[in-house]
């Protein structure tokens, strides 16, 4: 199983849980966060004004998949939040140990 986690701009949320629900995924957990990439120091446009700070506002989304459906989850994430500017983010992808759904007992695949 994989933790994918996708740090992206706050406006293409929409977009992208769309994509994400279009290919089967049941559950994302979403939070406001902020940061910065590698132009840090300059300026970068967000809704519409340009920011000189080093922290802007992103979302990052948390996705718990199976080992199978991590190409498709990264292929759905950046076909929705790809503007092809600086800032569109970043997918970061991590082994995940163990899922446990509390209500049922259910581990593993079975729990996603
Ligand atoms: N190495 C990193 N580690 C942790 N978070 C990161 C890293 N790089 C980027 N991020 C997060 O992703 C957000 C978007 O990054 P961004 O898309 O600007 O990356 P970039 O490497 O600068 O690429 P680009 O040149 O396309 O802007 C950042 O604001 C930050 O929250
Ligand atoms: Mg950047």
């Amino acid at each position: 199983m994989k933790l994918v986690t996708a740090v992206i701009k706050p406006f293409k949320l929409d977009d992208v849980r769309e994509a994400l629900s279009e290919i089967g995924i049941q559950g994302i957990t979403v939070t406001e966060v902020k940061g910065f990439g590698r132009q840090k120091g300059h300026t970068e446009l967000y809704r519409g004004a340009e920011y000189v700070v080093d922290f802007l506002p992103k979302i990052k989304l948390e996705v718990a998949v199976s080992s199978e459906q991590v190409d498709q989850v990264i292929e759905a994430i950046t076909g929705a939040a790809n503007t092809g500017k600086i800032g569109d983010g970043k997918i970061f992808v991590s082994t995940l140990e163990e899922i446990i759904r509390i209500r049922t007992g259910e581990r593993g695949t079975d729990a996603i």
